[in-house]
């Protein structure tokens, strides 16, 4: 690690407990001051260095650029899905993937756990990844099968995703706030919550829990964003479908559950919807970075690719 202008003494402080460029970007001088013991004034500087480099200090247009450009993205295998994505799922934020049952939003998932490990130039993040399963909705016989079909090891590739089943609300609370010695110590580089709306939907039941149950989904999407900042690390959730009676989202029939508050959360929001046969269309209706479009694609049994399956396709 690198941090300009910070001198020798403090940046063997900083390596000696292994602390990040992240983690220090989010601590407080205090808690800086309590972990390295160096001064309040030297703790702020540091600290104001780290958010420098990470883009999350005041900066020009073009350094935030410089810094954009270095962020990792994860391949869906689809090249039309990537282009409407910006190069893929990104680090750093949290991308939502909204769509009714079977619209293929699992799938996306299992993909994204095999190919976060890829290295950078195949589209990957060198990295494992933590599947949070709500659903009970894992399945490790889909992900050998899609692992098969590629260059996987496919022992290696499940033995890099590492799975959290949350039974309720409660327990997905305490899974994340436990997440940051595994994610450190398994290079963690993808977190699913597969699906992040199931448990608040079951559990907080009618108008007068509503403001409880907007209460706990801003607090994880909170503590999930802070993750994906600090550990330079891209965030997915899938969210269900419910009918929209007022039309004012979409100008359609249908919209992503959890309510106004929670839509404001996600960076990236992606629909899926099935289509023909085997093919899929994704959209991206919310981005701050890329205008809304579709892409289509195919989920078959090698996973997702932009073409339909057949026998021959990836010999
Ligand atoms: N082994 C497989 N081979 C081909 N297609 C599959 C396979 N497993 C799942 N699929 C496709 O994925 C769909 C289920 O998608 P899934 O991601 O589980 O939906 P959801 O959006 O509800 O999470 C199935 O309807 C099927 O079209
Ligand atoms: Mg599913």
């Amino acid at each position: 690690m690198e941090l300009k202008g910070i001198n020798k003494e403090i940046m063997a402080k900083i390596e000696k407990k292994e602390l990040t460029i992240e983690m220090i970007a989010v601590s407080t001088a205090e808690e800086l001051v309590a972990q390295i013991e160096i001064e309040e004034k030297d703790a702020k500087k540091v600290i104001k260095t780290a958010q420098e480099e990470l883009g999350i200090q005041p900066m020009t247009a073009l350094k935030f650029l410089e810094h954009e450009s270095k962020r990792g993205k994860i391949t869906t295998s689809s090249t039309e899905f990537d282009s409407i994505l910006g190069g893929g799922i990104w680090t750093q934020e949290l991308t939502e993937v909204a769509g009714s049952f079977g619209s293929g939003k699992t799938q996306l998932c299992f993909q994204l756990c095999l190919n976060v490990q890829l290295p950078v130039e195949e589209g990957g993040l060198g990295g494992n990844a933590f599947f949070i399963d709500t659903e009970r909705t894992f399945s490790p016989r889909r992900v050998v099968e899609i692992a098969s079909y590629r260059d996987f090891d496919v022992e290696e590739a499940l033995s890099n995703i590492f799975i959290g089943a949350a039974l309720n609300t409660h327990h997905l609370f305490s899974i994340v706030d436990e997440l940051d010695e595994v994610i450190k110590e398994k290079n963690i580089k993808l977190l699913i919550v597969d699906s992040f709306a199931s448990h608040f939907r079951s559990e907080f039941i009618g108008k007068g829990r509503l403001v409880e149950r907007q209460q706990k989904i801003m607090q994880i999407a909170e503590k999930l964003i802070a993750l994906a900042v600090k550990y330079d690390l891209a965030v997915v959730v899938t969210n269900q479908i419910i009918a929209n009676v007022e039309e004012f989202l979409f100008g359609s029939p249908e919209e992503p559950a959890l309510g106004f508050a929670w839509a404001h959360r996600p960076q990236q929001r992606i629909f899926l919807r099935k289509s023909r046969g085997s093919s899929r269309i994704a959209r991206l209706f919310d981005s701050s970075r890329m205008p809304e479009r579709e892409a289509l694609f195919y989920v078959t049994e090698s996973g997702l690719s932009d073409a339909p399956f057949s026998s021959d396709f990836y010999s």
